[in-house]
């Protein structure tokens, strides 16, 4: 088992498969990717065995990350890979969705349980003003392939952003009354590049919450491997409603998840300066060493990140680690 000096239970894996991606989302990436080289991305040979580790250490679910996971050529094969994996019930994927209509069918087909698409407004003018794609219109008819093949789980990642969709809460929630589909308003979080950013943009979850109560929307209870959304139903409607708010106090307290990067580097938290190279652990099949460092590693996982006193850690942007 992997559990911290805090009693927290890691059974959750995010899986970075790149940093790359192709989008330039005004909050993550703003200019593109400031590097040019792929070189030590994780191997499938390399997933095979980190899969294997965490999964005989209590790991059920694993999400691919990036980045942009579906940039991978292999990202089928990373699929099929972690949902072999004994141990593992639950293999989900983040992505921006751009491929989601053409290799949707693939991912399923290799067992994806669950899929998360960032769709950060539904008006396809601000959506392109804030990723730098014109591309709404495929992206959601990407969903609703995925909805139409049956792929278990499907949710709509929204970024909060004050001047650019807080007032998008009526089209979301039309979105979701005949969708089976969770939409999760995600609170904008301070990276180090985009700090300029933060001060205009950042939006307290709390008017969102507000507004679904007043609006009959009720709390649900959440599951083991379930992240840090507190999410709402209403009987009126299909979908449901998440909030994600990194900055409400004890938003840490019942954290479940580690963080391996594209380049092997396990972090234990999205913003910190603490991460250490899996790398050489990862070169032979026993999966002996990579657990006892592992069960070591995660007691140096601190109570909380330190976003409320405004540090970020080393975390430049999420495309690094995968958000
Ligand atoms: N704050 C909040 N969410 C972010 N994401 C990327 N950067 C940030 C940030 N600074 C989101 C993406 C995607 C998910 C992986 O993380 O929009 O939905
Ligand atoms: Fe790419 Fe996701 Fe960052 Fe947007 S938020 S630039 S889609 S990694």
């Amino acid at each position: 088992m992997l559990i911290d000096r805090y009693a927290r239970r890691f059974t959750y894996l995010r899986l970075s498969l790149t940093e790359f991606c192709n989008f330039r989302c005004t909050y993550c990436l703003p200019d593109g990717n400031d590097c040019d080289s792929r070189a030590g991305e994780l191997t499938l040979p390399e997933i095979r065995r980190l899969a294997l580790a965490f999964a005989r250490l209590g790991t059920r679910k694993i999400r691919l990350t990036g980045g942009e996971p579906s940039i991978r050529r292999d990202l089928t094969d990373v699929i099929a890979l972690c949902k072999s994996t004994l141990g593992i019930d639950k293999v989900a994927l983040t992505t921006n969705g751009y491929q989601l209509q053409r290799r949707v069918r693939e991912w399923q087909q290799a067992g994806l349980d669950a899929l998360n698409v960032s769709v950060d407004s539904l008006d396809p003018h601000v959506f392109s003003r804030i990723t730098g794609v014109d591309r709404l219109h495929a992206i959601l008819q990407g969903i609703d392939h995925a909805l139409a093949l049956g792929i278990p789980q499907v949710k709509l990642n929204t970024v909060l952003l004050r001047q650019h969709n807080a007032d998008e809460l009526p089209a979301f929630l039309r979105y979701v009354k005949d969708k089976p589909v969770a939409l999760r308003f995600i609170e904008l979080m301070r990276t180090g590049d985009n700090v300029d950013y933060y001060q205009q943009q950042h939006l307290s979850g709390d008017v969102i919450r507000q507004q679904l109560l007043a609006d009959g929307w009720q709390l649900q209870l959440k599951g083991q491997t379930d992240g840090p959304a507190l999410e709402y139903a209403h009987p009126d409607y299909q979908g449901r409603v998440g909030l994600i708010m990194p900055y409400s106090n004890d938003f840490c307290s019942d954290c479940n998840r580690l963080r391996v990067s594209s380049q092997a580097q396990l972090f234990l938290c999205l913003f910190t300066e603490q991460h250490q190279s899996l790398r050489h652990l990862l070169q032979d099949d026993n999966p002996e060493p990579l657990m006892a460092f592992l069960q070591q590693a995660v007691l140096g996982k601190l109570a909380s990140h330190d976003l409320h006193e405004q540090r970020s850690g080393q975390t430049r942007h999420l495309a690094m680690i995968g958000g």
